[in-house]
């Protein structure tokens, strides 16, 4: 079994303005109130339930049909649909808005207002100026907000980002992810906002970097709102990534190649067992004897596949979130870690509406 803090600490620290801030009062559990209980929600307030520091106070949803599935389920647990029950109480520290995205803003501003630490769904914001104001009400209070970037506390993210670190792939090529299946179509926003985000902060995570340019194609065949989109993420020093998302693909795939100088890496999220796959392969160019005589070798050595931890990814990121709540530490996928994906969203449906004109950062 993974334990959180040990996760934390394989990783660089993230830079943020709510690093080295004294906070005094850490307290032994840290009490939650989870708003929005619909199919997200329900994951955020099992996972809450199962760690040891913290404590699922309540539940707000304004749907009674949803409070009472959440009732049967948890008995004893406070339900309201009366969203101040949760944002005003004192004994409430932290509340996870698992709502739809566009009453992301307002929710987390009241909590923050608040006095409570936010853990928001993805993406953070429906835009980049109020996610600004989000991390700007955040620091002023001295609170941390962690935006639900799941995958990012996967066994076989973290086993990526030890690989990358290591210099085990040798300086990157590209980046290229591959997320599409058939629905769950969403009615307030497109496959951009819905599932790249998952791929984009991945992405983010991996990658140092920050991205100079982004271009977008797509295509809407149902409800005026892409259904599909290829998203290209241009970064310095000649590395690219590509991100393919589809809600009408007759199949399910789930497939990452990262691949750079040295070695090539897979990692098929579908596969049960052996998710990711490092391949000794490469190829080299050299000069022969004339100027323009150009040597071409492949080189095609062992296959390797290394073991994922099998954690709950969730489980993972909230036990993260408690932990820096209690320990005044600043979370992996903070409020500037939602910021950076919003701006890339923006960036794609601008591009997308330009029928793929570059958007330079
Ligand atoms: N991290 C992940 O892998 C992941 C997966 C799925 C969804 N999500 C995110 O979770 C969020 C919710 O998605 P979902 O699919 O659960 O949506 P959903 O529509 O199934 O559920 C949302 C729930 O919130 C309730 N609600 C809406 N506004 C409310 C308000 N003002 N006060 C109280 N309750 C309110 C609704 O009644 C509903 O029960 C979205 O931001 C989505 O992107 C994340």
């Amino acid at each position: 079994m993974l334990n959180p803090d040990a996760y934390v600490g394989e990783l660089r620290a993230a830079p943020g303005p709510l690093e080295d801030r004294a906070r005094p009062g850490a307290s032994d559990v840290v009490r939650v109130g989870v708003i929005g209980y619909g199919y997200w929600g329900p994951n955020v307030v099992r996972n809450v339930r199962g760690l040891d520091n913290a404590e699922l106070v309540a539940v707000c949803d304004k749907n009674p049909a949803a409070l009472r599935r959440a009732g049967r389920a948890y008995p004893g647990v406070h339900l309201t649909t009366d969203l101040s029950d949760v944002l005003r109480s004192p004994d409430i520290d932290a509340v996870a808005v698992v709502t739809p995205v566009w009453t992301h803003y307002e929710l987390a501003k009241a909590a923050l207002e608040n006095g409570k630490h936010v853990f928001v769904e993805k993406p953070f914001t429906s835009t980049s100026a109020q996610a600004e104001a989000l991390i700007e009400l955040a620091e002023r209070k001295h609170l941390k907000i962690m935006v639900d970037h799941t995958f990012l506390f996967s066994g076989a993210v973290r086993k990526i980002r030890q690989i990358v670190d290591a210099g085990t792939l040798g300086p990157l090529y590209y980046f290229d992810s591959k997320r599409v299946n058939l629905g769950l179509f969403q009615h307030d926003v497109s496959v951009i906002w819905d599932l790249a985000p998952h791929d984009l902060s991945i992405m983010d995570h991996l990658i140092p970097e920050r991205p100079e340019a982004l271009v977008a194609t797509g295509g809407n065949h149902l409800n005026g709102l892409a259904d599909m989109a290829f998203i290209t993420i241009y970064f310095p020093r000649n590395l690219i990534a590509h991100v393919n998302v589809n809600w009408l693909s007759p199949v399910k795939v789930r497939t990452t190649l990262i691949a750079g100088k040295n070695q090539m890496l897979v990692w098929n999220d579908v596969e049960a067992d052996e998710k990711i796959k490092i391949y000794d392969k490469g190829v080299e160019l050299t000069s022969g004897e004339g100027v323009y005589d150009l040597l071409t070798s492949y080189r095609s050595g062992d296959v390797w596949a290394p073991k994922c931890d099998q954690a709950e990814a969730l489980k993972v990121e909230l036990g993260h979130f408690i932990d820096c709540i209690q320990n005044d530490k600043t979370p992996i996928s903070d409020g500037l870690a939602g910021l950076r994906i919003v701006r890339l969203l923006e960036a794609a449906d601008r591009s997308l509406k330009d029928r793929g004109k570059i958007v330079v950062f």
